[in-house]
């Protein structure tokens, strides 16, 4: 197991993935980085080597035979010979279970305290010696030796867990005690004493496995083994690569029994094998889906929520937390380079974007503005009035965006180095010295953000960014990422952590490390900025990001297959509750080609985060440098991004309230439609329009499959009636976009102003939809609008919902 990799055969020697990475590595940072990253794997290596416990014996254990069980409010403790599990079920209907006397906290991912509990949920005897919970939407049942079966209230099976096992070994003082932690009592085992553990589960032979955080071959995730460990690729990645900067043990599973999702509480590295069902397998029984979680230690404790999609969601976010509302200006168009090389460089770009009257909402500085890639610094001959440059942007309505690593360069006189020495803010090894790791800067020290105070502290930096004129920020390199010429590109794993002063090291750590810095950066930047919304967004993270931000693709190959990557990872993040992210527009690598670009460009103007970037020589993705043809099109789809804007305002405000993502795959609202669940290649933006973009070099149209009900085409007004997959043309100048009938989209008028466009509800039917208004950058929370539609007389007729006057001007599109 990787957890040990430390001190197994490999420690000496390379393997050819190592060899490819430490290939590639020095072509990006050149042979003086490359060789200190060949120092600082050592580095690594030996700390591991020494710190880390060895694998010694370890005992095999399973639960055995259940003894007894004592009522709690919610639900109740279980006992079984060597183990004990508790079954809470939570106000809403979330399930909590934890073997060994894990409890629900503490926890990274929960927003605040843990949910109430339902009182009305009771344990009782079962057959055959075991246990349920009932509760008004799960049952949970418990056999006799520990199997944990999740039903709906009608007795659907949704989730069959068997009986977990374990593996303890006993470990040296102090390096266990994060395990025990999320222990609240009765378990086992107790001291230094850790385990990995596995746990197999069954769900119906026609289920679909989703989520996992962001994995570029979904979003359906078929068979295979996905790692719980974020990390940088260390070059671009296509949909073949994984695990990649955000990984979650969080799975939605759809299946004509229901909609459940699974939250595995543990952050330790693990490994989930999922196997689709076949349904009528071998003499014609179904063989099940079966998810087999193995993890290298950390508690053995998840959360179940079944439900609608859209419940489920819900339930989600209210456990983890509400998504950030990001300010109106973060969902038009961005565009970044890494290289803009100078202030007069990024004149010229928003310039460029001026003169063609192109709209541009901000501008993302990467680390080359840095001085010498230190972070919360300025290269003040390129960058020599950054205050002024924001300000002269800012007047013509585009703001300045700034990337901030976690890496700090380790050197006397750099004052970030110096504060957060004086601070004690760093990562230090298990003998008390700073770790040591490589980064753009170089040597490099790494806060430590489990730690409150490095928080505060890290939070407070922020101001220099504010006093530059930056109005949001782009997390990096925070899985964490210390170069390495071979083994894993990050912090040792022995590397100490404060883990909220319950003390552990870096293979709890790891995965929490870019969520900590976010809330971090949020915290601070609510602090130095109370009237605004902080604008963040972080390539890393894990359960809970949302609260504080969104995210991005990270590195994403420039080519086709990244393009169907990108929109991949915005489904799958969505549906692990973190609605607000998008691709680097055209891939990071290279240089599209103008159709790619085009098409990249097209998908880019429908997704939350719109924003072209693109890596050092990798070329440039102003819509103007790939012909005239392609500045047209582009063009339409940047006015109809700004015509959009309301509509994707009102989905920002959505996703806050009921956690529902901007990007929902075609079956969110028909769980049970098979053809939906395996249809990957089309997305719902929100609840109005179904986007099917063009993710192949040549096409000119392309097949849609369309969810039941009229689909308006939006280009020809063309009806289309679903279910069924329907032809829809897209010529270069657009992908096809169709709309529902009967919905309501906010867009903004020739005047500015909102309106609302109705699309004509099929004869006999209704339809509707919500407007939230734009309530400005602050915390001020505008009223939802609801509003109705349907025909009357061959028209179509509007109504806002408790009978005020529409207020908005009306235009209807297609005939009922
Ligand atoms: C890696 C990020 O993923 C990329 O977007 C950025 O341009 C480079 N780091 C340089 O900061």
């Amino acid at each position: 197991m990787p957890a040990h990799g430390a001190v197994d055969g490999r420690l000496t020697g390379m393997d050819g993935r190592d060899l490819v990475r430490s290939v590639r590595m020095v072509r990006a940072v050149g042979p003086a980085q490359g060789l200190r990253s060949v120092r600082s794997a050592w580095r690594r290596r030996r700390a591991d080597a020494l710190a880390l416990p060895r694998r010694g014996a370890e005992r095999a254990r399973v639960p055995g035979e259940a003894s007894g069980a004592e009522p709690q409010p919610g639900g109740g403790v279980i006992r079984f010979a060597r183990s004990s599990l508790r079954v809470r079920v939570a106000a809403g209907g979330a399930v909590f279970c934890g073997w060994d006397g894990a409890g629900p906290e503490p926890s990274y991912a929960l927003a605040g305290a843990c949910p109430e509990v339902d009182a009305r949920a009771v344990l009782e005897p079962d057959t055959e010696g075991g246990w349920r919970v009932v509760s008004e939407r799960v049952l949970v049942v418990v056999s006799r030796f520990g199997a944990v079966e999740v039903r709906t209230p009608g007795g659907a099976v949704l989730r069959r867990e068997l009986p977990p096992r374990w593996w303890d070994r006993t470990e040296p003082a102090g390096m266990a005690e994060q395990e025990g932690a999320a222990r609240e009592e009765g378990g086992r085992p107790e001291g230094a004493v850790a385990s990995r553990w596995v746990q197999r589960s069954e769900v119906a032979a026609d289920a679909r496995f989703f989520g996992l955080g962001g994995r570029a071959g979904g979003p359906r995730l078929r068979d295979g083994v996905y790692r719980l460990w974020n990390t940088d690729p260390g070059g671009a990645f296509g949909p073949g690569d994984d695990p990649l900067y955000l990984t979650m043990p969080v799975q939605l599973v759809v299946a004509d029994a229901g909609t459940h999702l699974v939250f595995h509480d543990n952050s330790w590295d693990g490994r989930v094998t999922l196997r689709e069902g076949v349904e009528g397998a071998g003499s014609g029984h179904d063989r099940p889906g079966t998810c087999e979680l193995r993890m290298d230690g950390g508690p053995l404790r998840y959360w179940v929520l079944a439900g609608t999609p859209a419940r489920v969601l819900l339930g989600w976010t209210a456990l983890t937390g509400a998504p950030a509302l990001p300010p109106r200006w973060a969902l038009g168009h961005q565009h970044a380079r890494w290289g803009f090389g100078s202030a007069d460089e990024v004149r010229r770009v928003v310039a460029g974007y001026r003169e063609r009257e192109l709209p541009l909402s901000a501008v993302h500085l990467d680390i080359d503005h840095y001085d010498g890639h230190r972070v919360f610094t300025v290269d003040r001959e390129r960058f020599p009035d950054l205050p002024g440059l924001a300000r002269e942007l800012r007047d013509e309505g585009v703001r300045l965006v700034s990337i901030v690593d976690p890496a700090v360069k380790a050197e006397p006189g750099n004052a970030v180095y110096e504060s957060g020495a004086a601070a004690d803010a760093f990562v230090r090894d298990a003998r008390g010295r700073e770790v040591r790791g490589v980064v753009w800067p170089g040597e490099s020290v790494f806060p430590d953000f489990t730690d409150a105070r490095v928080r505060k502290w890290w939070g407070a930096l922020y101001a220099e960014r504010l006093a530059q004129g930056f109005a949001g920020v782009w997390h990096d390199m925070n899985e964490p990422v210390s170069f390495a010429a071979f083994g894993e590109p990050t912090l040792p794993r022995s590397a100490r952590h404060d883990l909220e002063g319950r003390g552990g090291d870096h293979r709890e750590a790891h995965n929490v490390y870019g969520l900590a810095m976010a809330q971090a950066a949020f915290e601070g930047l609510c602090e130095l900025r109370p009237g605004e919304r902080p604008f963040l967004f972080s390539r890393s993270g894990w359960a809970g990001l949302q609260r504080y931000g969104g995210t991005w693709s990270g590195d994403v190959a420039t080519g086709w297959p990244g393009l169907r990557a990108s929109l991949s990872l915005v489904l799958g993040l969505g549906l692990c509750g973190v609605p607000y992210s998008g691709p680097d527009v055209g891939g990071f690598s290279a240089v599209p080609s103008a159709e790619l670009y085009l098409r990249w460009f097209q998908l880019g103007a429908y997704l939350p985060l719109f924003r072209t970037h693109s890596a050092l020589r990798a070329g440039r993705r102003e819509p103007w440098e790939y012909g005239s043809e392609v500045l047209e099109h582009a063009r339409a789809a940047l006015r109809e991004r700004e015509r959009l804007l309301p509509y994707f305002v009102t989905l920002g405000q959505l996703a806050r309230l009921s956690g529902a993502p901007y990007v929902r795959p075609l079956w969110w609202s028909a769980p049970r439609d098979r053809a939906l669940r395996d249809c990957e290649d089309a997305f719902l933006l929100g609840d109005a329009l179904l986007v099917a973009p063009i993710l192949e070099a040549g096409a000119t149209g392309r097949v849609v499959r369309l969810p039941r009900g009229r689909w308006y085409d939006t280009a020809t007004g063309r009806a289309h009636e679903g279910p069924g997959r329907v032809w829809v043309d897209a010529p270069l100048s657009r992908i096809p976009v169709l709309a529902r009938a009967g919905a309501v989209v906010p867009v903004a008028g020739a005047d500015g102003g909102t309106e609302l466009e109705v699309w004509a509800p099929a004869a006999g039917r209704t339809g509707g939809g919500l407007v939230v208004p734009d309530a400005g950058d602050g915390w001020r929370r505008p009223a939802v609008e609801r509003f109705s539609t349907r025909v009357e007389a061959g028209r179509v007729v509007v109504e806002r919902r408790g009978g005020a006057p529409v207020g908005y001007p009306v235009r209807v599109r297609g005939l009922p």
